[in-house]
């Protein structure tokens, strides 16, 4: 079993480079099965749920050539299924973001659906409602979702329940041929979703409105393909700020754009993070105390549910109360207690934490809940007395490329090892 293993109380500091965005990549990867052709993606993380989002477009026909650590050339002339089966789609959930894509291409997709995640159920009720509102009929089999659009797929008025990431992308790929104007009201606004629609506008669709609530998409005919650089992983950067505001050391963080963290910065100052922003990174120390702030999450621009479980390692051993309230997955708390092991004292009442600050953390085996989770396990240990050790570190592997190597660099004492696993869970 590999763990990661970290000695706390050594000094952090320097500069680290983020990777493209995990949350963009996969839909990117995803919309290149509407421009049949050789799309070229840049800037794309070398993470695990990029090499399933790979062997989806492999298994739909698509040839996914690796050019360098960081180029995929995808060539989608030769997808000819539109079938997506359980085992990928139970690996990485958003493997249903080629819905949308499928049923413009081929006006039918077969899509396994997924199951739950550590974070809560992660219903798709919503994109079903929006795409069965442009003429989409469902059928449910056996756990597969079987789609198809007798007339073709026609422009409509979408309003959704709440801005779901998932959905407004869905809705966005599946419309970009529809006939007439599709237009996606409460729609969700993160960069990532700007990211998707520049890429699409470049492959010569028209969507206008991408980063407001309102999106409105003119369906064109065929789309061509491109090259794309992915755009800069605003959670991975904020992860190291988190590192750098933990640690107090100066830590630049650099290839995103600090606008797209613009409230999660404005959170960190208030707890007493010194941020200086440059033009694509920010640099952040601190020399008193950590102030404890109230945090609520909230789609983009709201603060980000995927810097929660983060910045609640940093208000764990903040001076003093606060209250940390999840507003966009249920369940998300797991990493609190997690915590609790390492002497923190956090209480959980629903959707609501309450975090009192302990002037210090002990080092303990704590296991990763879920990705953003695992990597705040890694972060309390820097300033643990002892050693932590974080087990499940697959899920870390999920969305961070070279974590651990990218803290070495900045001077932490952490590792990759191999322990014998015991194996306790089957007694
Ligand atoms: C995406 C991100 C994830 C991020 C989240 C919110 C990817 C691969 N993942 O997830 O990292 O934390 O956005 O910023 O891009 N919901 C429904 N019905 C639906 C769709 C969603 O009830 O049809 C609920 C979900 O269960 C969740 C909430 O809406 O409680 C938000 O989900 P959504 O914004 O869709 O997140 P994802 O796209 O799954």
């Amino acid at each position: 079993m590999e763990v990661i293993r970290v000695e706390g109380g050594h000094s952090v500091s320097g500069t680290v480079t983020v990777e493209g965005a995990k949350n963009s990549a996969l839909k990117l990867m995803a919309a290149t099965i509407l421009a049949p052709g050789v799309t070229t993606l840049q800037n794309v993380p070398n993470i695990s749920d990029v090499h399933i989002m790979g062997k989806v477009l492999k298994e739909l026909g698509a040839t996914v050539e690796v050019v360098d650590e960081h180029t995929l050339r995808i060539d989608t002339s030769t997808v000819d299924s539109w079938e997506t089966p359980y085992s990928l789609v139970a690996q990485m959930r958003a493997s249903t973001a080629v819905l949308g894509p499928l049923l413009a291409r081929f006006g039918k997709a077969i899509v396994a659906m997924p199951g739950g995640c550590n974070i809560g159920a992660r219903k798709i009720d919503m994109h079903i409602l929006g795409l069965q509102a442009l003429g989409v009929v469902f059928d449910m089999d056996h756990g597969d979702i079987h789609a198809s659009a007798p007339q073709g797929l026609v422009g409509a008025t979408v309003t959704l329940d709440f801005a779901s990431v998932g959905a407004t992308e869905n809705l966005i790929m599946a419309s970009v041929h529809a006939k007439g104007v599709t237009v996606i009201d409460n729609a969700a606004r993160e960069p990532e979703i700007v990211d998707l629609a520049n890429m699409l506008n470049e492959m010569g669709a028209n969507i206008q409105g991408a980063g407001s609530p309102v999106i409105e998409i003119h369906g064109v005919g065929e789309l061509h393909p491109v090259t794309h650089a992915v755009v800069g992983d605003r959670i991975e950067a904020g992860t190291f700020v988190a590192v750098g505001g933990l640690v107090g050391e100066p830590v630049t963080v650099r290839g995103f754009d600090p606008e797209h963290l613009g409230l999660v910065l404005r959170k960190y100052k208030q707890m007493g993070i010194n941020i200086q922003l440059g033009e694509r990174e920010v640099t952040v120390s601190r020399s008193g105390p950590l102030v404890p702030v109230d945090i609520q999450t909230l789609p983009f621009p709201g603060f980000p549910t995927d810097m929660q479980a983060q910045t609640m390692c940093l208000l764990a051993v903040a001076n003093g109360a606060c209250v940390v309230t999840e507003n966009v997955f249920e369940n998300r708390f797991m990493f609190a207690s997690e915590l609790q092991r390492m002497g923190s004292d956090i209480v959980i009442q629903g959707h609501h934490a309450v975090v009192h600050g302990v002037p210090a953390l002990s080092g303990a085996e704590v296991r990763s809940p879920d990705l953003r989770g695992g990597a705040a396990l890694v972060m309390a240990g820097l300033v643990a007395d002892g050693i932590t050790t974080v087990s499940d570190i697959y899920h870390i592997d999920r969305g961070y490329e070279r974590f651990v190597e990218k803290l070495r660099a900045l001077g932490a004492h952490v590792g990759r090892v191999t322990i014998p696993d015991i194996g306790l869970e089957g007694l």
